[in-house]
Formats: C-alpha cells, sequence, structure tokens
C-alpha cells in the first residue's frame, strides 16, 4: 500500500514559522512520525513538500494509478485553490486533509475550505498529530475499500 503526503506551502518552515501556532517541531520531525507509524502500519509513504500548487497537483496525477490514498495539508491554498480541489476531486482514493491548527478558530477567511468538499474528511487542530491520526484514518479506508 502507497500513501501519498502533501505538504502545503511554508511548511519546510515548520518549527520556525509562528511555532505558537503550529508547534516547535520541525517538518523533518513530523515526518519521521509518520515514516515510523507507516512502518508499524505496514505502508509505504510517498512525501512531498512544495511551495507551488502546481507541484502538488502534478505529484497527485503522476501516482493516479500509484496512491492507495492520500493526506494533505494544502496550507495557504485551502483558502483559495480551486485548481488543488479539482485535482483532488479526480483522484479515485481516498483523501484526508490536515491541518496542524483549528482553522475554525482563526481568521475568519480561514474559516473557509476549497479543499474540504472534495475530501473523505478532515483533521485539524491537533498539531503533528492531525497527521498521524489522518494516515491511521487514510489506511483504514484505504484497506477497507480493498475488501469491496
Ligand atoms: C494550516 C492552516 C492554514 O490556514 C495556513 O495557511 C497554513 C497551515 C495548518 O496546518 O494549520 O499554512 O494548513
Amino acid at each position: 500500500m502507497r500513501i501519498l503526503v502533501l505538504h502545503g506551502p511554508n511548511l519546510n518552515l515548520l518549527g520556525r514559522r509562528e511555532p505558537h501556532i503550529y508547534g516547535k517541531e520541525t517538518l523533518a520531525d513530523v515526518n519521521a512520525r509518520l515514516e515510523a507509524l507507516a512502518r508499524e502500519l505496514g505502508t509505504e509513504l510517498v512525501i512531498v513538500q512544495s511551495n507551488h500548487e502546481g507541484v502538488l497537483i502534478d505529484t497527485l496525477h503522476a501516482n493516479i494509478d500509484k496512491a492507495d490514498g492520500a493526506i494533505v495539508n494544502p496550507a495557504g491554498i485551502t483558502h483559495y485553490g480551486v485548481p488543488l480541489h479539482d485535482a483532488i476531486a479526480a483522484m479515485p482514493f481516498p483523501v484526508i486533509e490536515v491541518h496542524l491548527s483549528n482553522i475554525a478558530a482563526r481568521e475568519e477567511w480561514r474559516h473557509r475550505s476549497m479543499i474540504s468538499p472534495v475530501v473523505d474528511g478532515t483533521i485539524q487542530g491537533l498539531g503533528w498529530r492531525s497527521y498521524t491520526a489522518a494516515l491511521r484514518a487514510v489506511v483504514e479506508i484505504a484497506r477497507e475499500k480493498e475488501k469491496r
């Protein structure tokens, strides 16, 4: 089983970027936690961070027939990203949206997600735990799909 992990713009700065909001862990720390959990769950991860919406879309397209699921933190793209919305809608596998912070409790313009309508579910507000909870969920959903 192969799960895509997509990190959007500015998440390369995790640990240094507004740590009171996003936490002190770096992106490498978060990815290490995900890799450890993936080993436990017996799944392979393809992890990509990009500051460019098109790179995230190209990664989805390249994996349309290879991935069994995806977890995506679209970061700032969340709030305006029609092209990423459309790309996720086109994927045949389950996708979970992830946010470190609770976007419902932040500025009003962050309350709307362009991505939420086309994902299986959203996990937010739990810091790095949002990612690990999402990985557990997407693997479970993908395995259920395999059985059908
Ligand atoms: C974020 C929330 C977004 O509003 C913000 O633009 C980000 C990170 C989060 O993980 O909490 O860059 O997706």
